[in-house]
């Protein structure tokens, strides 16, 4: 299958937007727990610190939702759609040629066009890597078309009551207390994200992240986090409160992989849902 009918097909179930790590499919399901729990407890107070394109924000019916990512073209491109300032590329515009100069535009200031190439042109969102191609123009100007309006669509709908903080790293995220923080952090052994704050392409150091993750709960917060392996810390607080299993295909092997939901909140609360709570080890 050639690369770009894969993008097409498995990345993206419905007409949502391709992105890497994108929580399309299980949003409405993570989101409905989330929800369910804040209502239960009281609290008015969402923040997001991996963004993206917002698979499980989408889906969240808190009064106050704050998100952030340190993709800060991608923001860019949110806020300049939801706006109506954003000046799409034109159909003869959207070729490798102009995706390469884009590529190469190492200007620091967030760039809406640069996420727009990076999100609607290339792998999901695998923006390093290239331009998406086909033999034939058509498929990839319908696409974009298609995919573009829909952005459109939700930039300005659900997305318009979104508070959004400057682009920054998740470790820098000032917190109160009594928020609710949903974090979907890259995950283990994936590669591919700009990295703490330094603009280096490279792996995502996940310790580092769990340490943060403990210190929200510590803060007085309530952490929700979405990854594909127990988290790693030494800390027993952390609740599964959902899991599913997945498989994935490489070309010789079919993998079973897990998808976790842990939760941790301040001390005196407990993970409550009604799947097998299971402890971390
Ligand atoms: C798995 S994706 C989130 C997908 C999102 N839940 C969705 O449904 O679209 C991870 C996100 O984390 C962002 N990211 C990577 N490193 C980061 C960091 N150090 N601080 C903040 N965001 C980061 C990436 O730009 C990416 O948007």
């Amino acid at each position: 299958m050639n690369l770009w009918k894969q993008v097409k097909e498995s990345w993206c179930p419905t007409d949502m937007v391709a992105y890497q790590g994108g929580k399309y499919r299980l949003g409405s399901t993570l989101a409905g727990i989330i929800n369910d729990f804040m209502s239960t407890h009281g609290l008015e107070t969402y923040t997001e610190p991996f963004f993206g394109c917002g698979g499980v924000t989408r889906h969240i019916k808190a009064p106050v939702i704050t998100v952030t990512d340190n993709n800060a073209d991608l923001l860019q491109l949110w806020l300049e759609v939801r706006e109506g300032k954003f000046e799409r590329p034109q159909p003869e515009q959207i070729t490798p040629l102009v995706y390469a100069q884009h590529r190469n535009n190492n200007n620091q200031a967030p760039n809406a066009t640069r996420a727009f190439f990076g999100l609607f042109c290339s792998a999901a969102y695998r923006y390093m890597g290239s331009f998406v191609h086909s033999r034939d123009r058509k498929p990839i100007v319908e696409y974009v078309d298609r995919h573009f309006e829909r952005f459109t669509d939700e930039a300005t709908s659900w997305f318009a009551k979104v508070h959004v903080l400057p682009a920054q790293c998740y470790s820098k995220l000032s917190t109160r207390h009594n928020q609710v923080i949903y974090a979907d952090p890259p995950y283990h052994q994936t590669q591919g994200y700009w990295d703490t704050g330094e603009h280096k392409y490279g792996r995502f150091d996940a310790q580092a992240f769990w340490q943060v993750a403990n210190q929200w709960a510590e803060d007085g917060n309530y952490v929700f986090v979405s990854y594909n392996t127990k988290p790693l810390c030494q800390h027993k607080k952390w609740t599964a409160v959902w899991t599913s299993e997945y498989q994935t295909q490489s070309a010789s092997h079919t993998h079973v992989r897990t998808e976790y939901l842990w939760f941790r909140g301040p001390d005196q609360v407990q993970g409550t849902t009604e799947s097998q709570p299971m402890d971390a080890e």
